[in-house]
């Protein structure tokens, strides 16, 4: 090709980026619905038929705790806490005096608004003014404040014992990413993961499919909740 026609098309190519950048919609909603069918691209490369799909959550996790954890002690690890209802059931279900619970949370709400097709949650979303989910259970307990900050000193002390369980139930891209990318080492073959918000395509699906790509991970489906995906629970492979 003689050389003015690939310069006139390179020039081309570098204003029509310019200007899509400018005139184009920059929309969270069409970026969901853009994103979307990547869910079920996901679903024929990863879902087996016959994998169990349920109702309601505690039901995902009654069977994975019944199929996959019986009586053994467990590490569970739940990042996204809230008032306590995702811990509490976990912490009823599995009665062997060596687990442990601990739950991450900042207790003050999302870091940043948590934008989705149906709107938005804005940042400090889910805020309980500091106040710990009281559980009576001494196996249980509580690390407060951002995943960021508090994530790294917990890892120099904590010393895994048995099989894993991590809860992903963050909500947001920027946390879901953060905590499966600093626990890479801590997720063996074998360990569960649990995704909350699984089908918010732009936040929990995103961050396990960059996780999965950036530290080249893979995992088997366990099980499914709540309509399309909406809870998901994986095995480290
Ligand atoms: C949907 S709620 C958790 C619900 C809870 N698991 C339940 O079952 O009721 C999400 C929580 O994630 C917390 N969160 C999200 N990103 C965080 C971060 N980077 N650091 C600390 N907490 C975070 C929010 O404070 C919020 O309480």
């Amino acid at each position: 090709m003689a050389r003015s026609l690939q310069d006139a098309l390179a020039s081309f190519r570098i204003k029509s980026k310019v200007a899509i950048a400018k005139v184009g919609v920059d929309s969270r909603r069409l970026d969901t619905l853009v994103n979307l069918p990547k869910i079920e691209t996901w679903r024929r490369e990863h879902v087996p038929a016959g994998t169990p799909a349920f109702d309601e959550r505690t039901a995902m996790y009654d069977h994975v705790h019944a199929e996959l954890i019986g009586d053994a002690a467990i590490d569970y690890l739940e990042f996204g806490v809230f008032q306590g209802d995702s811990i509490r059931h976990w912490s009823s279900l599995n009665k062997n005096p060596e687990s442990r619970f601990f739950g991450f949370d900042s207790f003050e709400g999302l870091p940043e608004d948590w934008k989705r097709f149906d709107g938005q949650m804005v940042k400090a979303h889910f805020d309980v003014d500091g106040v710990l989910p009281d559980i009576d259970d001494d196996r249980v307990s509580f690390v407060p404040g951002w995943f960021q900050h508090t994530l790294d000193s917990f890892l120099e002390k904590f010393e895994p014992q048995g099989q894993l369980v991590v809860h992903v139930d963050s909500d947001l891209y920027s946390s879901a990413l953060y905590v499966l990318t600093r626990l890479d080492a801590l997720l063996v073959p074998g360990t569960i993961v649990v995704f909350d918000e699984f089908s918010s395509v732009l936040n929990e699906f995103q961050a396990l499919d960059n996780y999965c790509s950036a530290y080249m991970r893979e995992y088997d489906v366990l099980a499914s909740a709540w309509h399309y995906f909406g809870h998901l629970a994986i095995r480290m492979r």
